[in-house]
């Protein structure tokens, strides 16, 4: 079974359901507590393994690759001002020299699209793809259970989480055979399905691990809804010919792509913090 070195962050979009905030700045670089959205995601990828940082970026991105690079001058004021602890973070969340890879999609086309303009960079080997706005709350990595669930099984795994059933609708929902194994063969995707017909309420939660042949179907894969290129549609079709199991995540996971998931994350992480929780949850029982 060959092992998943590398992953996919798409940070292309838009975010334009952020606006104004994401007016100047990349959805991606807004943060939760005080670390950016994508540097949460990039964490879990570490913790899982992962050893090439593959960024699929736009236009305005400019800050993501920053955030990335060392700040001399920042380094230099820290030190002269005997900031030690504020260094040494800085310098644990540097990736290694060359472990990171960026590269433009230059027209927000779809994720599918992002996903297929870093196939090169992939190459022929299975990888991860990380949604940076999906936050994946949990004592054990998302990517980490995936990963360790593939090198025994292999196959094409997508991350999936149980939502109310009343708001199925929103989501991508996948049809599994039932088991007892957190890794469930899939039967089907649906992206959206109208309320009432879901086959089931895992919804998709934004970690993927794919067979590099999505790449030849993403090549060809007209465009679906919203008149994007979607990998959900190109990954319906390789489940024709591939394995494909969802695993089930028993965390919490946070849409911070929308106003209410990005204010619950912010809760959620702070509570989570041993330097925060009292106080803030002090704060929060005046405010309520
Ligand atoms: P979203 O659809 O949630 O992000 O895509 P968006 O398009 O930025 O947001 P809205 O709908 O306008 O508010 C999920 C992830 O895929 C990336 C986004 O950057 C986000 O991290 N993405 C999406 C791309 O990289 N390229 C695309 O063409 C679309």
């Amino acid at each position: 079974m060959q092992r998943i070195r590398k992953a996919i962050f798409p940070v292309a979009g838009l975010g334009t359901r952020f606006l104004p905030a994401t007016k100047a700045m990349p959805k991606e670089m807004l943060t939760v507590v005080d670390r950016p959205v994508i540097q949460h995601v990039v964490d879990e990828a570490k913790a899982a393994g992962i050893e090439q940082f593959i960024f699929v970026t736009g236009r305005n991105k400019g800050a993501i690759e920053d955030h990335f690079d060392i700040a001399f001058e920042l380094d230099r004021t820290l030190k002269d001002r005997h900031r030690e602890a504020d260094l040494n973070e800085l310098a644990r969340d540097l990736p290694i020299a060359g472990s990171a890879s960026f590269t433009r999609q230059q027209e927000p086309l779809g994720l599918g699209h992002a996903v297929w303009c870093a196939r090169d960079l992939i190459g022929d080997e299975p990888f991860a793809v990380l949604l940076p706005d999906m936050l994946h709350q949990s004592s054990e990595p998302c990517l980490k259970s995936m990963i360790e669930a593939h090198s025994s099984i292999g196959g094409n795994m997508i991350g999936v989480y149980r939502v109310p059933d009343d708001e199925t609708h929103r989501y991508g929902i996948v049809d599994v055979e039932q088991g007892s194994t957190k890794a469930l063969p899939v039967k089907a995707m649906i992206e959206k399905p109208k309320q009432g017909t879901a086959p089931s309420n895992l919804a998709i939660s934004g970690r993927y691990l794919l067979s590099p042949k999505i790449f030849e179907l993403l090549a060809t894969q007209p465009r679906g809804a919203g008149g994007e290129i979607q990998l959900t549609d190109a990954m319906v079709t390789l489940q024709r010919s591939e394995p494909f199991y969802a695993h089930v995540f028993e965390g919490r996971v946070h849409d911070t792509g929308t106003k209410l998931g990005f204010l619950t994350a912010n809760v959620a992480y702070a509570l989570d913090r041993h330097d925060l929780r009292d106080e803030f949850r002090a704060a929060l029982k005046t405010m309520i």
